[in-house]
């Protein structure tokens, strides 16, 4: 059995959906759990305490142990707020699950400057404002530790009526990519989830699927997978829902070099199915990698 007897997890947006029910199984094997949910709409307007208090109760009730934290994590106080209360409650922390979010859909064009910061605020600001503490209390008590982060279809892959919602989620793979890189030598890791659930954010209904097939708790072990000390992934990205795991990369194809002396539009068209061939694609580890494969493409 995967045990996080002795360890500390704070996950956001625990009050509800996904989060909670990753609080819930985080406490009944053994983890500490900071409940964190500043409550409201799926919109973000409002505050409601009841939400983190009854995931509390419910723990309690089951005989686990966590405290609610109902700070936002969309202000960098919040974000500070959350992570000392993991500290104040017990000293450390091993794990955070970055999970809060909101919603604001609109088309592009009709698309207000308050939804875009909204969005923007809870799940690309949020994230920093969480897990900047997190790693340096991490990194300072030289146990490594583990960092899971949501993103999302709409962000891997667009989707209509979500320009804020995609660019954040996206914004996010890019935090957790270099999160993973900066984090490896202090043992702290980092990895992403797309997850497909059927909570009052999303419906789940679009895909046609049965509600209880796709129960957030079906969604809950590969979030405690990656948790999991035991989990050496780092810098993945993992696209989970209804019990179907499946890892999603950012790739890059062998292309089309084009002989020296003048490259032109026409050329590049010319060989617009080569260089959108993704024949042997590969998934750099970084962007130095990157660099090496420019030069080993252009290298005589
Ligand atoms: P949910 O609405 O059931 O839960 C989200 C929770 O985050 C709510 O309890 C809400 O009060 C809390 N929250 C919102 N703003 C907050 C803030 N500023 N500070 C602290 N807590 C805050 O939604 P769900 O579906 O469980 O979403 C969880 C995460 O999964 C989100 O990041 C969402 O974008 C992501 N996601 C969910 C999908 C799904 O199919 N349900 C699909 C793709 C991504």
């Amino acid at each position: 059995m995967l045990s996080f007897e002795d360890r500390v997890v704070v996950v956001t947006g625990a009050g509800r959906g996904l989060g909670r029910a990753y609080a819930l199984e985080l406490a009944r094997r053994g983890a500490r759990v900071v409940v964190n949910d500043f409550g409201g709409e799926p919109d973000g307007e409002g505050a409601d305490r009841s939400a983190a208090s009854a995931v509390v109760a419910e723990i309690e009730a089951e005989g686990g142990a966590s405290v609610a934290s109902f700070d936002s994590v969309a202000t960098p106080e919040g974000g500070e707020a959350i992570i000392r209360r993991a500290l104040d409650s017990w000293g450390r922390v091993d794990a955070v699950i970055s999970n809060a979010g909101i919603l604001r859909d609109s088309s592009f064009g009709k698309l207000s400057g308050r939804d875009l910061d909204a969005v923007l605020d809870v799940h690309l600001r949020g994230a920093f404002f969480v897990l900047q503490p997190a790693f340096r209390t991490m990194k300072e008590a030289g146990r490594g530790g583990r960092i899971v982060l949501t993103t999302s279809a709409s962000g891997l892959f667009g989707q209509f009526g979500q320009t804020n919602y995609a660019a954040a989620k996206m914004g996010l793979v890019g935090l957790m990519k270099t999160l993973a890189i900066e984090g490896a030598r202090a043992g702290i890791v980092a990895n992403a989830i797309a997850p497909f659930a059927a909570t009052r954010l999303t419906g789940g209904a679009d895909a046609g699927l049965d509600e209880e097939l796709l129960a957030p708790d079906r969604v809950a072990p590969i979030a405690l997978a990656l948790a999991h000390e035991r989990c050496s992934a780092n810098g993945e990205i993992f696209l989970c829902g209804g019990g179907w795991f499946t890892r999603c990369w950012v790739s890059v194809a062998r292309g089309w070099v084009a002989a020296s002396g003048s490259i032109t539009p026409e050329s590049v068209l010319d060989h617009f199915e080569q260089i959108r061939d993704r024949t042997d694609a590969m998934e750099p580890r970084d962007a130095m990698e990157v660099g090496r494969l420019f030069q080993d493409r252009l290298s005589p």
